[in-house]
């Protein structure tokens, strides 16, 4: 596999990590229990620095390429590149929601909970997608020429969270991570599919 493409399901394996976060921390505040909003604020944070704008980015990219060599995959592709501008509202607003609780705000909790809900079920199940319909298909059609072609220059952040060192700005979450998981977030079992 190429290093692209396991660059992306590595980054998935990730997501759904801190996916899986969110979702205890929504249910937490289902159950009314008391919570540090700062997990969810910095998990939404990681999503949308980098999930959306490196992740989703790269991908635009390697899967516009892929339409080009692969015509039957247009529609399927065109979905992909709307959900992924979907996401990227989706997170802002629950986001948005958690910050503004965080200053004191009065946000209803049913509110804030049916956000996080529509975010973290569609990026599931866009990850879901990509990894059944998509991401071997751009192994079978994409050559190695194809994605060495590719202008990905402005995108070689490396993941701040996950990557080789945490950067300092994520360093709680990180910590937060491991107090919860210790090392098991890093086991195959929270693949996406
Ligand atoms: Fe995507
Ligand atoms: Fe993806």
């Amino acid at each position: 596999m190429s290093n692209l493409i396991s660059q992306i399901y590595q980054d998935h394996l990730h997501m759904a990590r801190i996916l899986k976060l969110i979702k205890s921390e929504i249910d937490a505040l289902i159950a009314e229990e008391p919570r540090d909003l700062e997990v969810l604020d910095d998990a939404l944070r990681y999503l949308i620095n980098y999930a959306d704008k490196i992740h989703h980015a790269k991908e635009d990219i390697i899967f516009h390429r892929l339409q080009q060599v692969d015509p039957a995959s247009r529609e399927v592709l065109n979905d992909i590149f709307s959900e992924h501008q979907e996401l990227f509202t989706k997170g802002t607003e629950f986001q948005h929601l958690v910050r503004a609780v965080e200053i004191g705000d009065f946000v209803l909790r049913k509110e804030i909970v049916a956000k996080g809900k529509a975010y973290t079920d569609a990026l599931f199940s866009h990850m879901r997608k990509e990894e059944e319909n998509i991401l071997k298909r751009a192994q079978e059609k994409l050559s190695e020429e194809d994605l060495a072609e590719l202008d990905l220059d402005h995108l070689t952040a490396t993941d701040p969270l996950f990557g080789e060192e945490v950067q300092k700005e994520y360093q709680d979450l990180y910590n937060y991570i491991l107090d919860q998981y210790g090392e098991d977030w890093r086991h195959p079992a929270h693949r996406v599919v």
